[in-house]
């Protein structure tokens, strides 16, 4: 793969094609990041961005374990590392895709919220002795831009009998939520923390496992989270009651945090009407978030520099949702044949692409410079509270 000091460099080639700038050592310093300061297990959420460099790159940083949510997730990353310990955390599962895990995989850990899919996993396993199983509580989305509160989670009052249930048929029973993602609350996890508590209590079961699921944010214009520390402080506080439980552990599956800051885009200006740009990827491409929640990624210009302005973007589809409202801030005179930097987009970017229109395509090359900022500069490690 092409290398380039910086994406200024690799523009000077004038891609026609929609090139991703990969810097596989920001992923790296994420991961050791949370390796060194997670006081318990990391399991890389690998739907935020599931490119093999970007695989390589969590587990080059000490985090080799993987949150994967389809047989196809699952398939990539055993055939990527053998023997990975991989935790299907999907709490809805074809019982085909259950089988495939747990006989060719040799995956034991499993994510469920309801009666239904408990009966499912013992069905698909053929009664298996040796599972690591997760009730996933519904907790409240407050504080996160993308809530996940909706779709999956046993309610707290419905959790203490699943629990129960669980407990009879797993080696090790868990808890596992989800506040969110890009989740700007440490009190969101605090409170998260306390539901499980509380689900616990009634039930009445000893926990092996607390899993505080993902939501760990990165930083985008108008969006600076708390540090990292926060977050992890929190839950290593609140895991303290459950130590009661010998062995048990704490477990999270950060995906955005991990990667977010691991890939740009070079995009090519089409045109210009107004203070609108055309650019060559857009809504129905890896800026689904950009176009659909109104998200501004922060940008530059590659191709000049002077006085700002605020534009808003559309993307190459013939579509008029294909637009990202912004604004985005770039150089007032910018110009069709000019060159822009689109940064943040590790985390659910190339991923989120369609081919809508035949569009969809994309070039990758690996930037050596620094991604466009970093919540990973100070050292913001988290001593290990909780061994
Ligand atoms: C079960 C589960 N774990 C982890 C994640 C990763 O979340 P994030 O990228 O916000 O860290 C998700 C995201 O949807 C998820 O559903």
């Amino acid at each position: 793969m092409a290398r380039y000091d910086s994406a200024r460099q690799l523009a000077a080639h004038k891609p026609d094609t929609p090139v991703f700038c990969i810097r596989p050592h920001a992923v790296t310093r994420a991961a050791r990041w949370f390796a060194d300061g997670f006081p318990g297990k990391t399991y890389y959420a690998v739907k935020a961005n599931p490119e093999g460099w970007a695989l390589d790159a969590v587990r080059a940083g000490g985090v080799s374990r993987f949150d994967v949510a389809s047989i196809v997730e699952i398939r990539d990353v055993a055939a990527r590392f053998e023997g990975a310990e991989l935790a299907f955390m999907h709490p809805i599962k074809a019982e085909a895709a259950i089988a495939e895990a747990y006989a060719d995989h040799g995956v034991r850990i499993f994510s469920l919220d309801s009666e239904a899919e408990l009966q499912k996993i013992v069905r698909a396993t053929g009664g298996a002795k040796d599972l690591t199983l997760c009730v996933r509580l519904a907790v409240p989305s407050d504080g996160a831009h993308i809530p996940l509160n909706a779709k999956f989670g046993a309610h707290v009052l419905d959790a203490p009998s699943l629990l129960q249930a669980t407990r009879q048929v797993a080696q090790r029973t868990g808890l596992a939520f989800h506040v969110g993602s890009q989740s700007m609350s440490p009190a969101a996890t605090a409170r998260a923390m306390e539901l499980a508590q509380d689900a616990v209590v009634r039930a009445g079961v000893i926990l092996d496992v607390v899993d505080v699921g993902g939501g760990f944010p990165a930083a985008y214009p108008g969006m600076t989270p708390p540090p990292l520390r926060a977050y992890v402080e929190e839950a290593a506080e609140r895991f303290e009651p459950f130590l009661s439980a010998v062995n048990s552990e704490l477990w999270c599956e950060p995906g955005r945090a991990l990667v977010a800051e691991g890939a740009s885009l070079v995009l090519k200006v089409e045109a210009r009407r107004g203070n609108a740009l055309y650019l060559n990827d857009g809504t129905y491409g890896a800026l689904y978030d950009a176009g659909a929640l109104g998200w501004r990624y922060p940008v530059r210009s590659l191709s000049r520099a002077g006085d700002s302005a605020e534009f808003t973007f559309y993307g190459p589809t013939c579509d008029d949702a294909d637009r990202m409202e912004g604004p985005f801030v770039l150089p007032a005179d910018t110009a069709p044949g000019d060159y822009v930097e689109i940064g943040q987009l590790g985390a659910y970017g190339r991923c989120m692409a369609t081919r809508f229109n035949g569009y969809g395509d994309y070039m990758e090359a690996v930037c050596t410079d620094d991604p466009f900022g970093t919540i990973y500069q100070e050292d913001t490690k988290v001593r290990r509270a909780v061994q």
